[in-house]
């Protein structure tokens, strides 16, 4: 079981990043292109990350449009889902960047 309180400092960690990132010169801005790619790289194994519809690779699995759509998904919710490894998703190596690409695409599909 996660602990809470262990995602709250994760995800606040991750946001705090997000905040201050256009003032690190050398940290990319989160740039949702590079999210998307990132994403059909990745995620695209179980989870539909395309905006535009079609078949899920998995029924059981949310698309991303649909996380994103969701009225409980924020920033901070989809930081520490992507963070903190989810049932049956590897423990995939991010860097920061990286995880700020994502949730900027995932966010991006917010209708
Ligand atoms: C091996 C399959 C698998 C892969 C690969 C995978 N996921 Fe998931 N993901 C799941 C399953 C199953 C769920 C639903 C169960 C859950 O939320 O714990 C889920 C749920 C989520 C959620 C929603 C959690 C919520 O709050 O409802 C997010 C966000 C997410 N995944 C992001 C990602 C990202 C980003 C990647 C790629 C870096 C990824 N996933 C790769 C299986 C996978």
């Amino acid at each position: 079981m996660r602990s809470p309180s262990a995602v709250v400092v994760v995800a606040s960690l991750v946001c705090s990043t997000i905040t201050w990132a256009p003032a690190r010169a050398q940290s990319p801005a989160p740039d949702a292109g590079v999210g998307r790619d990132l994403a059909a790289k990745l995620c695209s194994n179980c989870h539909l990350t395309d905006e535009i519809g079609g078949t899920a690779p998995r029924a059981d699995v949310p698309s991303f449009a649909a996380i994103a759509n969701s009225p409980r998904t924020t920033p901070e919710t989809l930081a520490a889902a992507i963070i903190l490894p989810h049932p049956e998703m590897p423990g995939i190596a991010l860097t920061r960047a990286e995880i700020r690409h994502l949730i900027a695409y995932v966010v991006s599909l917010k209708k």
